[in-house]
């Protein structure tokens, strides 16, 4: 079986990483642009492969599609990162023509691939690989809430001092600073969350959580990649080994949560066939109006791709 992961940069190539040390492929096959980065990564991960005991082979191409066919699954995280002062929507003028050439050229070898897109801005690049891919939305989808999610339960779990296994939680909406992280669906060991930590806390690991790429932007000048590669493989797990996980997920709603022609996180049911179940969870009035808020940010940045007329 194969996995293909387009985009050697930090993110594609942590992706790559991942998938290969989790062992549950025959080959994951790097793509990039540019000439030697992906064929040199691929070498170097596979040189640790006699260290870290596994048997995936990584073979790195540089815009060889050909090498991609048959892909069970393709990782799509080409496209440029956010620079400090930027928001995700700021990439759409550049990041829109790339995922749409990469995706055409992925569906062209992979027919039946489920693609995960984690290019930003993360919603609306799903849309336009949706509308390049021109296959059912269960087989295209976005890495976002796996990420935001996790970034999430690492807070809670310092602040609580527990193991972040213990720690579900639950977010929705789009990757932005819009996103919906619910508290009434987050539980540590099973305990609701706000019987163990103050409002005020909460409310205040949510707010970090919003901004959360934002802060590793700051910080490093370019966007995080250890915590979305792996966010990105733990996704291409779930359906290589058809473990039907709940994820928050990407997906294109119709008719969900009130909701028509427009991506946007919700949970799913993520197995061998992609997204299997799009799960409605009951919302109070006020997590409704973030939803609509969030849903609303998202949508603009769709007119500025319907304005840019590639479709
Ligand atoms: C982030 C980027 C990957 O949130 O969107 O770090």
């Amino acid at each position: 079986m194969k996995v293909t992961v387009v985009g050697a940069g930090n993110v594609g190539a942590t992706c790559a990483n991942c998938i290969a040390e989790k062992d549950i492929v025959n080959e994951v096959v790097l793509l990039d642009i540019k000439e030697g980065v992906s064929e040199g990564k691929s070498l170097d991960m596979w040189q640790t492969a006699p260290i870290n005991l596994y048997d995936t082979r990584i073979k790195g191409v540089t815009n060889d599609y050909a090498a991609t066919q048959n892909s069970e699954v393709v990782v799509i995280t080409s496209g440029l990162p956010r620079k400090p002062g930027m928001s995700r929507d700021d990439l759409i003028s550049t990041n829109a023509g790339i995922v749409k050439s990469v995706t055409e050229n992925v569906i062209k070898h992979s027919p039946d691939a489920k693609i995960i897109i984690v290019s930003n801005p993360l919603d609306v690049m799903c849309y336009c690989a949706y509308l390049a891919a021109k296959v059912d939305s269960s087989k295209v989808f976005g890495m976002a809430g796996v990420l935001d999610t996790a970034r999430y339960r690492a807070f809670l779990a310092e602040a609580l001092n527990v193991s972040p296994k213990d720690i579900q939680a639950l977010l929705l909406g789009g990757h932005g600073d819009t996103m919906v992280p619910l508290p009434r669906y987050t539980s540590v060991g099973g305990i609701p969350v706000t019987e163990l930590i103050d409002a005020d806390k909460l409310h205040a690991i949510i707010e970090r959580t919003k901004v959360g790429g934002g802060e590793l932007v700051k910080l490093m000048g370019t966007s995080a990649w250890y915590a979305p590669g792996a966010a990105a493989a733990q996704m291409v797990e779930a359906i290589i080994r058809d473990q039907k996980r709940v994820f928050p997920v990407c997906a294109l709603l119709n008719g969900e949560y009130g909701m028509n022609n427009i991506y946007l996180g919700v949970p799913v049911v993520l197995g061998k066939n992609g997204i299997e179940k799009i799960i409605e969870v009951k919302l109070d009035n006020e997590e409704k109006e973030l939803l609509a808020n969030s849903a609303k940010a998202v949508r603009s940045v769709m007119d500025v791709l319907d304005n840019m007329k590639m479709f």
